[in-house]
């Protein structure tokens, strides 16, 4: 199940209170220890007149890695993604992609990057060929160069056979592919995607999500912004879960787990009778007190990162004790249990992600509206 965080175009004031959480790294590279990072920020801040959409954000991103940039609407995903693409000025701190200074070597670093923006930037009107001939040619590639490039790439991706068709006859899963192929025409080291599934259906996603690994495969940098916690969690190396402009935690998606506890055994006792002699049976196993849902028959037991062994365990105590179950299993938190962790507001129930993304597209309207 694919979950959207919540899609507030208007932080609440709950929400707010979170943003003075400073940044949990978690087995992170030592500060101080010099690594090739692809793409690099220090203290990066962005204001658009009184809102502060970057509040001094750092990150390293290693060469060859996924990184995920990973936040509910209005967060300032876009904004720094604008930024290291040298589209917009940086109100304070420093970034660099490939090494370059995405202010002070804006003009080199435009040809070594790739950028796949939020609303695919496809013409309607061209063929899916001649949109990346058309983006080969911005790149200052030849017409012979720009229409070879664009039908390499076309086979690559699966649209060898829609490259004569008109973009408009394009389905949206197309489409997003037919943009994020158009940004590989240079041949970049580093790729930004910029919520590249927001919108499609599972199956395109899937797609996309393909496409993306294979380009990781072959030693691209990538940095992939996203509402979803489960894109984040099947692609990327690295997560930074962002929230109004501040980075809240960054780790592996293990290691941000792991920081809310590791995994939970959970027991379902077959006669609700026997709850009390199932939890006295297995004292000691697991790492924190089990809690006991006496109504629903369920006992659950924090176990850390040592799940398997404690279920091992407790099924030869229940065994011995000729006690029954109905059901054991072992729970590892969800990306959804990491951000409801550290921000306080949970990630969007199923049934509201219809509402959720029709103000999504709202605020994507909005914001580019402000922008031109
Ligand atoms: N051009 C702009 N002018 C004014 N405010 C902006 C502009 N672009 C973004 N913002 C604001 O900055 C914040 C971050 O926006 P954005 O980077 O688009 O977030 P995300 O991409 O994570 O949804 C939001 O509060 C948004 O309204
Ligand atoms: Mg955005």
């Amino acid at each position: 199940m694919i979950t959207p965080l919540h899609g507030y175009d208007h932080p609440s004031p709950s929400v707010r209170l979170h943003t003075s959480v400073s940044a949990v790294v978690v087995g992170g590279t030592p500060y101080g220890v010099p690594m090739a990072g692809a793409i690099v920020a220090e203290g990066l801040r962005k204001n658009f007149g009184t809102v502060e959409a970057l509040r001094g954000i750092d990150l390293d991103v290693a060469s060859g890695t996924v990184f995920g940039f990973l936040g509910p609407n209005g967060a300032g995903k876009t904004t720094a993604v604008r930024i290291f693409t040298t589209l917009l000025l940086p109100s304070g701190g420093r970034a660099e992609v490939v090494g370059l200074d995405v202010v002070r070597d804006a003009e080199a670093l435009r040809a070594r990057i790739g950028l796949a923006g939020q609303s695919a930037a496809v013409d309607e009107n061209l063929t899916g060929l001649e949109n990346i001939q058309m983006v080969g040619r911005l790149y200052h590639l030849s017409a012979t160069e720009a229409r070879r490039r664009a039908g390499e790439i076309l086979e690559r991706f699966g649209l060898a056979e829609a490259a004569d068709r008109q973009a408009k006859t394009y389905s949206g899963g197309m489409r997003r592919r037919l943009d994020v192929a158009a940004s590989l025409v240079a041949r970049p080291d580093v790729l930004f995607l910029d919520e590249p599934t927001t919108g499609l259906d599972p199956r395109s996603r899937m797609d996309l999500w393909a496409m993306i690994r294979e380009l990781v495969q072959e030693g691209k940098t990538i940095l992939l912004t996203t509402q979803y916690l489960e894109e984040a969690d099947n692609l990327a190396d690295r997560i930074a879960v962002v929230d109004l402009g501040t980075i809240i935690a960054e780790g592996t998606s293990d290691e941000l787990k792991d920081q809310i506890g590791g995994e939970v055994l959970e027991l379902h006792v077959k006669d609700p009778a026997q709850i009390g002699q199932v939890a006295q049976a297995l004292s000691g196993v697991g790492i924190g007190e089990p809690s006991i849902d006496q109504e629903a028959g369920k006992i659950r037991i924090p176990v850390g990162s040592d799940g398997p062994a404690a279920l091992l365990d407790s099924v030869r105590r229940i065994d011995d004790m000729k006690l029954a179950l109905e059901d054991i299993a072992l729970h590892r938190p969800t990306l959804d249990d990491v951000f409801l962790s550290l921000t306080g507001h949970a990630a969007e129930e199923e049934q509201e992600e219809q509402a959720s993304s029709g103000r999504r597209k709202r605020g994507q309207r909005r914001g580019r509206r402000r922008d031109t």
